[in-house]
């Protein structure tokens, strides 16, 4: 029961996983609909498996170094077949600090571009951003 989670994609019926593994693979599944300059907003509070849906669409674009969650660079930049941009905004207080690191020339780039606790930077995310939520059910 504890390792159930609940994602949604944008409005469409929510899928559920059992196991870190599980999510792992949706989002190995889900990255195979991305194309490139794609924002992809995560939500779900600590520990809902951002990171490990993250490592999954990293997975889908074979790179191969750690993925963790950057939580004092703000930024983690993965090269594999297309550079991929991880942010994790929960540190974040004003829209303005990813502005002051160039979150919206990665947003209009042709990477793709992973951000956790996207709701804390709502208003500068792109209008075809992909939203998953990830909920403990
Ligand atoms: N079905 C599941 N999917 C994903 N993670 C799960 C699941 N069941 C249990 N877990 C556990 O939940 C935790 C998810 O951690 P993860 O770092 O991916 O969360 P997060 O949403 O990125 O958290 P944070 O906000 O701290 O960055 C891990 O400890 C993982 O083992
Ligand atoms: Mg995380």
């Amino acid at each position: 029961m504890m390792n159930r989670r609940k994602i949604t994609l944008n409005q469409q019926p929510p899928v559920i996983t059992h196991s870190p593994a599980e999510t792992h693979q949706w989002g190995r599944q889900f990255a195979k609909s991305l194309v490139p300059g794609t924002v992809v907003a995560l939500y779900g509070e600590l520990g809902a498996g951002k990171t490990h849906l993250t490592q999954g669409i990293c997975a889908a674009f074979n790179v191969t170094e750690p993925v963790t969650s950057p939580t004092f660079t703000l930024i983690n930049e993965y090269q594999g077949d297309l550079p991929i941009y991880h942010f994790d905004c929960y540190r974040i207080h004003s829209t303005w600090e990813l502005i002051d690191m160039g979150a919206e020339e990665y947003f209009e780039g042709e990477g793709i571009c992973l951000v956790e606790w996207a709701e804390r930077v709502a208003d500068i995310l792109p209008p075809d951003t992909q939203h998953i939520r990830l909920e403990y059910i």
